[in-house]
């Protein structure tokens, strides 16, 4: 039987009491993926408007046909523009979500997993580079680069010499085979499959991930109505730094000292949740 990928969204009770949900306000939910936390803001009355570059999360979110949910296909750095085709001004709250979904790293066709045949792809919307782009145009400094800054690689040197040399042989084009350059280059001692950092630093790159949060972060302060309240997700450490730091610097008032991590008993129901991190704030009221 074919089973049917599905998300559990991550700190999901944690998400929605610190965006503190008030019947009949207007929320961002910047990453609807598959709408779970939409559906709580729902469920305590608020309105939703909802965000997602990738068109077949888009389509999968409409086709739910959910009452009080407006779905946008846009990236989130556009939020500002978004929120002006919605007709809305200021929002109550701003959740984000970040990264890629279950229903992306359980599709091969998608290529964002190391464990599943696929095309090097790694697109979560429609624009940029594939990684397969990516990792067979890129001159071997730039790519050792991007493998230690956005995948905090020790190994990035003898990684990105690896993909030079075995692409002089023939361009690389499955997500299998790129696991197996990797797995070459650096063995398996260490915890973790061995591509793991070099498929987050392609698909942070591919997706320009860094650059558009900190268009949403920006936008999301922008967009809050006094006491309204913004809550992040995040997934690794570069993200939870860039946002730990925006929160240090913005005009919001920060709401966790420490960002809140899922319990044992939720990483054990969903080994996903296990880096994820969550930062709230919000804008002080006039
Ligand atoms: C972790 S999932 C969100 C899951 C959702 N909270 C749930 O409960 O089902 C992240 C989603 O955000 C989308 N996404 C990531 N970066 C984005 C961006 N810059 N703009 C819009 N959507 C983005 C992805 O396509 C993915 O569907």
């Amino acid at each position: 039987m074919e089973t049917v990928a599905q998300h559990i969204p991550v700190l999901y009770q944690e998400a929605l009491d610190l965006l503190q949900v008030r019947p009949g306000q207007v929320y961002v939910d910047a990453t609807l993926g598959g709408a779970g936390h939409a559906r709580g803001i729902l469920q305590r009355g608020g309105r939703v408007i909802g965000l997602d570059r990738d068109p077949e999360a888009v389509a999968r979110a409409r086709a739910l046909n959910l009452e009080g949910l407006q779905v946008f296909q846009a990236n989130f750095r556009h939020l500002l523009e978004v929120l002006r085709q919605a007709g809305v001004d200021r929002v109550a709250g701003v959740l984000a979500d970040l990264g890629v979904s279950s229903f992306h790293l359980e599709d091969p066709r998608r290529g964002f997993s190391y464990r599943l045949e696929g095309p090097l792809d790694m697109r979560m919307g429609e624009e940029g580079p594939t990684a397969a782009e990516v990792v067979n145009t890129l001159p071997l400094e730039d790519l050792y680069r991007l493998l230690r800054d956005l995948g905090e690689e020790p190994q990035a040197y003898r990684i990105a010499k690896a993909i030079v040399e075995a692409r002089r042989k023939a361009p690389l084009r499955t997500t299998t085979e790129l696991a197996q350059v990797v797995q070459k280059a650096v063995g398996f001692r260490r915890a973790g499959h061995p591509a793991r950092k070099t498929f987050q630093a392609l698909r942070i790159y591919v997706n320009d991930e860094l650059g558009a949060l900190e268009e949403l972060l920006r936008q999301a302060e922008e967009a809050l109505a006094p006491g309204g309240r913004l809550v992040v997700l995040t997934f690794h450490s570069l993200e939870d730094r860039l946002v730990k730091r925006f929160l240090k610097a913005s005009g919001l008032r920060v709401l966790t000292k420490k960002p809140l991590t899922p319990s044992p008993e939720e990483v054990a129901r969903n080994p996903r949740a296990r880096s994820a991190k969550l930062r709230a704030a919000e804008k002080e009221s006039l």
